[in-house]
């Protein structure tokens, strides 16, 4: 059984809030600005119910030869997530398929860290499904058009795996960095229950149906069936970069989460290192 939480509202900062729109309570220049302060109390909220506390770090690309396999983290859920008894065991992908199976959307998803950042990793019954009618349900990746923060769009998902298909989910399993582009939480995998964190499916990347990562501390929601092209600003110098990432579909969040390029070693999941820009926007 999924905890419950309470959920906080947004922090509100004054001025001129409303720059991301209805719901959006925070806008990038301010994030900058108090992101520092705000984004540390609201983390060590998350880091509290998660434990990570110890864990956040940039990736450590040395010695892993460009890749890192992935470790479940169940620390303070051992008794209610599906993988409590392979906290810091790594990831194989006959663990998810066996939890799949169990579910009526094929989907299954945990908590895991990869060399020193927290990832959520999704496994998706996508080559069984992705011919089926759309109609049916059937929980499938989809790429999809990209848009920024302020609505403008940027480009498509494809625009992305065409030039590295490595991107693509790869075994029907997608990688996720774990931070939340609202203010920097956790998302989670059936961390609470509600309808967005049903075992149910909607195409499109819309905020109806289930099968949403949820961040716990605002209500944001991002659907890891949803490819699209991302952009997002490194923290300390503003700059713009673009990333392949699952969609943001509902709650504060202005841009989607980026994923990581996966290489199975056998059955066991690794995260390719090629792409790491996305940890500047917290860091
Ligand atoms: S940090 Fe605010 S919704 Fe995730």
């Amino acid at each position: 059984m999924a905890r419950e939480y309470d959920l906080k509202p947004a922090p509100s900062l004054g001025g001129d809030e409303t720059a991301y729109g209805a719901g959006k309570v925070i806008n990038r220049r301010q994030f900058l600005k108090y992101g520092f302060n705000t984004a540390t109390g609201v983390l060590a909220a998350s880091l509290g119910v998660l434990g990570f506390t110890a864990l956040i770090m940039p990736p450590d690309t040395e010695g892993t030869g460009g890749e890192g396999t992935i470790q479940f983290w169940a620390k303070g859920r051992e008794d209610e997530a599906w993988y409590g008894a392979k906290h810091e065991v790594n990831m194989t992908r006959q663990d998810f398929v066996d939890e799949a199976a169990k579910s009526s959307t094929g989907t299954a998803g945990a908590a895991g860290i990869w060399n020193g950042v927290p990832v959520i990793v999704v496994y998706v019954d996508h080559e069984k499904n992705k011919d089926t009618p759309v109609s049916l349900g059937k929980a499938r990746f989809q790429m999809m058009e990209g848009y920024d923060e302020t609505g403008k769009r940027i480009g498509h998902f494809e625009d992305m795996s065409d030039v590295d298909p490595r991107i693509f989910p790869s075994d029907n399993i997608v990688i996720i960095y774990g931070r939340c582009t609202h203010l920097c939480c956790i998302p989670g995998w059936q961390l609470v229950s509600n309808s967005f964190t049903d075992d149910s499916w909607t195409p499109g990347g819309g905020d109806d149906g289930g099968t949403k990562l949820f961040c716990i501390c605002h209500s944001s929601r991002f659907d890891p069936t949803a490819l699209e092209m991302n952009s997002n600003r490194n923290r300390s110098s503003g700059a713009t970069f673009s990333y392949a990432g699952i969609k943001a579909s509902g709650g504060p969040a202005p841009v989607g989460l980026p994923i990581i390029p996966v290489l199975m070693d056998g059955d066991v999941i690794t995260g390719i290192t090629d792409y790491v820009d996305w940890l500047t926007y917290c860091d």
